[in-house]
């Protein structure tokens, strides 16, 4: 059953894979939004102690599952867990991490998508001409593209097919290859815009916003805000950094390669406040709470400056390509499920799969309006989450990742032997000495009580993260 596993080419494959996992929406949209609404500067302090304190952590131990055991999640937690407490009993956390990378893939898609419209738009020289006119871009958006059922699910389609396309071809040539590709560019744009905000009349407040911190404005909610945004944003709590430590090489170094992608996560983020917060202070906008600020505000903005429809165009190239790598990641926990554990081939594991997951996004891709039933279902009964693609949002990002997470974070902290833990942490490393001792009181203590802190506050004070 088992044929022979793909590997990274080197420590570079794994980090820019991994780092293409990262980014994506969560850094490019989410974050500058959960930054503004939480007043900036504090804020920003506290997601970077939460990316070191919680994030690394966990990442660090998905990582270190997925090295020493070779395997998807599923096996990886039956694997391990033999002779030790709790026992096969801990798969279940596998396939918690499964089912949420094929519910998250199967929406996520979906707003990938949007961006594949805008970046078709932009080719045709309509973009511009659309978001010069606010009303006419909010109005084509809301009203026309949203609404379109045959619009929303050709593009989730088609982002499905190009998600497939880099699995399909393994890790090395497909998902490394794409990320060697697609993870420079993306850097290279950031930096261009980064550049271009540095000339905009907004850049100063901007920074005043963001790195002037002032804790008194501080809500006390922001910190487990601040946790479970450096959550979602790292890709963690389901598995995805635990399949790509799967296939990472013995001689490469774990610690070092998390600090990596842990950096490169959050300075995406807050590069992408610098670019977005320099254009909303050079402007004067207002922001409201909508999903829709990238698709319909951002534009009408970046239009209005000079080069404005190359800027454009090459910004939703840019979050495109971050979404990808994101999907990619995705996908490849549900593929590798189907490969290691049903021990299917990895092209049958992806079309499969793929055509599965691609189909179950249709009822999202129809729930933001295109049809009344799917856009009215609300599946958890909660208010704020109308139809089929909020409710599975909710289910996936508020539910399972947080649960996954705490009990990844447990597995390790306190199930796993801790010379093992420490052997797979020094291979390819070399001696931690007492950082391992500081790695260790994390995953035991700090990590399990924030995301514990998060989902009783989910319970009991009806929070939203994501
Ligand atoms: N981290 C990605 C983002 O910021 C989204 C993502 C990809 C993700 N894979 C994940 C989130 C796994 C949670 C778990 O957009």
């Amino acid at each position: 059953m088992q044929q022979q596993r793909g590997q990274w080419s080197g420590r570079l494959g794994f980090i820019l894979a991994a780092a293409g996992s990262a980014i994506g929406l969560g850094n490019l949209w989410k974050f500058p939004y959960v930054t503004h609404q939480n007043e900036g500067g504090a804020f920003v302090l506290i997601y970077i102690a939460a990316v070191i304190l919680v994030g690394f952590p966990i990442m660090a131990a998905e990582v270190i599952l997925g090295r020493r055991a070779q395997h998807s999640p599923v096996g990886t937690f039956s694997i391990l867990s033999r002779g030790r407490p709790g026992g096969r009993l801990w798969s279940a956390v596998g396939f918690l991490g499964v089912g949420a990378g094929f519910i998250i893939l199967s929406y996520y898609s979906v707003v990938a998508g949007w961006t594949l419209h805008y970046v078709l738009l932009a080719l045709q020289g309509k973009l511009a001409t659309l978001a010069g006119d606010p009303g006419a871009l909010q109005d084509h958006f809301l009203n026309e593209f949203l609404a379109s059922g045959t619009q929303q699910v050709s593009y989730h389609l088609v982002f499905m097919a190009a998600t497939v396309g880099a699995v399909y071809f393994g890790v090395k040539n497909g998902i490394e290859r794409v990320a060697k590709v697609l993870m420079p560019l993306l850097f290279a744009i950031i930096l261009f815009l980064l550049v271009y905000s540095t000339t905009t009349s907004g850049f100063g407040d901007a920074m005043r916003f963001l790195f002037r911190p002032n804790f008194g404005d501080l809500e006390p909610s922001a910190i487990l805000e601040a946790v479970g945004q450096a959550f979602f944003s790292l890709s963690l709590g389901m598995g995805a950094m635990l399949t790509y430590g799967s296939y990472m090489q013995k001689k490469s170094s774990i610690p070092r390669s998390v600090l990596e992608i842990c950096i490169l996560d959050s300075a995406m983020g807050i590069l992408a406040c610098v670019i977005m917060f320099s254009i909303i202070f050079t402007f004067d906008l207002e922001i409201t709470q909508s999903a829709t600020i990238l698709f319909t505000t951002l534009p009408t903005v970046l239009v209005q400056l000079p080069l404005g429809d190359v800027v454009l165009g090459l910004f939703f190239v840019l979050v495109a390509f971050a979404a990808l790598t994101s999907t990619v990641s995705l996908m490849e926990v549900v593929s590798s499920f189907a490969i290691d554990e049903l021990g299917w081939n990895r092209q049958r594991a992806t079309l499969v799969m793929g055509s599965v997951i691609g189909a179950f996004g249709v009822l999202s891709a129809l729930s933001l309006g295109a049809n009344s039933t799917l856009s009215e279902l609300n599946l958890f009964g909660k208010e704020s989450t109308g139809g089929v693609f909020s409710s599975l949002d909710y289910l996936a990002a508020n539910w399972m990742l947080p649960v996954g997470g705490l009990l990844i974070a447990v597995f390790v902290g306190w199930v796993l032997k801790s010379s093992d833990v420490r052997d797979e942490l020094e291979t390819g490393h070399g001696p931690l000495g007492s950082m391992f001792s500081m790695l260790r009181v994390a995953l035991r203590y700090v990590a399990p009580i924030a995301v514990g802190a998060i989902i009783f506050s989910i319970i009991f004070l009806g929070a939203e993260y994501q």
